[in-house]
């Protein structure tokens, strides 16, 4: 009987799927995903149809894939964050009789498939937690009655081309399939990629309300990690145990992953932009520079701090630190409505040249570029390096977008300078909100001047008093 009560049980939960107990509360919205395809279709020329699918699933080892990311656009416009989808937005509306404006294909429920690899939403899902109207399975894509050629235009992304062969009508690859057939499309065709950049780029460039809660909290929780490092940090640390009190802390607070992975590295490696290894297994008293943001609910934060590992700067370190700072307030005092995108990296460069001439690093302003190799600023939010419109001079700032500001010096060993220089390797990268006026600094909370940060690095930190077996 217990047996029998316990697969009852058992049979119950597969049912049920995905009514599952003890979820966040603050996801967005059906009605926001319900407004963002509003919006997207005021964009959308007359006779269109938009066609967005969702990411392939990538292999981490044999037959084990990566956790799936689900495709921002397909996330913003959908909330469907599952593998093996298709949405359809159409200008007008479409059928006769009851017409329809929006169509989403989904992974078909399966209680198999459910207990090896997690729930599914499934159609009744779509309708009821998503709040669309019009869904079908995958596999209902093929013969659905939808006659591409008779649009003015066909409006979708590019279509990875390494998604190797279909194994049925309904993965990936088949839909990809299905719809390149019915659609006549046949490679190269650009014109439609355009606009469906130029429309999520217009969107997505502008946080609303909802998203902005979402990125305040993403934001503030990876300077909380910022922080709890600076305490913990000593000349001992390995950088993957750094990397880790990160990853900890943003788990801590409810985020799922990392917007990007994490860039934690001393000395030589915080001279390479995007050193991911984190295997140095000590800091010794170099600098650390740490390039870490949460991922929160899709957003993403992206923080950078660069901090002494013994909680004291040397002279030379202090030199391109405040070096790097100057540059970043002189960034931050240019941001509000109307400020042309490009001016944020010609004000850093023009702070870093002189900078770094006065020091005797350079002569040659032009030369600020072979220690500042990189942009000042991207676009922030679903993706770490978010979706906007740039288009040269013409490009200003507008209220509501958020971008990083991000600075820096970085001086690998045998730089034609003085060799008190080498190995020091500094970014200061913080996420901004522009507003009519002016700018609010998102990530304020973990302190950017040299000082403020030797005070924090002085405290000790709850991962100092954890002991662990030794092996
Ligand atoms: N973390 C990547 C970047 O700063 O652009
Ligand atoms: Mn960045
Ligand atoms: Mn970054």
């Amino acid at each position: 009987m217990k047996q029998f009560l316990l697969l009852f049980t058992f049979f119950i939960t597969i049912f049920q799927g995905h009514s599952q107990e003890n979820l966040p509360t603050d996801y967005l919205s059906k009605e926001f995903h319900k407004g963002r395809r509003e919006a997207f279709r005021a964009l959308m020329p007359a006779n269109s149809v938009a066609v967005i699918f969702s990411y392939p699933e990538r292999v981490f080892s044999r037959d084990i894939n990566y956790n799936y990311h689900a495709n921002p656009d397909m996330y913003y416009l959908s909330g469907y964050k599952e593998p093996d989808a298709v949405l359809l937005i159409f200008k007008e509306a479409q059928g006769t009789g009851e017409t329809y404006n929006e169509v989403l294909f989904v992974r078909e429920r399966n209680a198999t498939r459910e207990m090896w690899t997690g729930r599914r939403l499934g159609v009744e899902g779509a309708k009821s937690k998503l709040g669309f109207t019009t869904v079908y399975n995958g596999k209902d894509f093929k013969d659905f009655a939808v006659d591409f050629k008779k649009f003015s235009k066909i409006i979708y992304d590019k279509i990875p081309s390494d998604l190797g062969n279909s194994r049925n009508d309904f993965d990936l690859a088949g839909l990809f399939e299905s719809f390149k057939t019915k659609a006549g499309i046949t490679a190269g065709n650009t014109a439609s990629l355009e606009s469906f950049n130029d429309i999520t780029s217009s969107l997505r460039e502008i946080k609303t309300p909802e998203e902005l809660e979402l990125m305040r909290k993403t934001v503030k929780l990876s300077c909380i990690a910022h922080n709890e490092v600076m305490k913990a940090v000593g000349p001992d640390m390995s950088e993957n145990e750094a990397d880790g009190i990160h990853s900890y802390i943003h788990r801590r607070y409810g985020a799922e992953d990392e917007g990007y992975p994490p860039i934690v590295g001393a000395g030589a490696n915080g001279c390479i932009l995007h050193y991911g290894e984190n295997n140095s297994t000590k800091m010794d008293n170099q600098l650390l520079l740490m390039d870490v943001g949460s991922e929160y609910h899709g957003y993403s934060a992206d923080v950078t701090r660069t901090i002494p590992a013994n909680g004291k700067f040397t002279e030379e370190q202090k030199a391109i630190y405040q070096l790097v700072y100057d540059a970043q307030e002189a960034v931050f005092k240019i941001c509000k409505e109307g400020t042309p995108l490009l001016d944020l990296n010609n004000t850093a460069k023009e702070v870093l040249a002189k900078g770094l001439i006065k020091l005797g690093i350079i002569t040659d302003p032009q030369d600020v570029k072979i220690y500042y190799p990189h942009g000042c600023s991207h676009f922030l939010g679903l993706d770490v390096h978010d979706k906007g419109i740039f288009k040269g001079p013409q490009s200003l700032l507008k209220e509501n977008m958020i971008l990083t500001v991000e600075p820096g010096i970085y001086i690998p060993a045998n730089s034609k300078c003085d060799k008190k220089w080498w190995n020091i390797g500094v970014r200061i990268e913080d996420d901004i909100l522009i507003k009519k006026d002016s700018y609010e600094n998102l990530s304020a909370e973990s302190p950017r001047k040299w000082d403020e940060i030797e005070k924090l690095a002085a405290q000790k930190s709850t991962f100092n008093e954890m002991k662990f077996p030794k092996i």
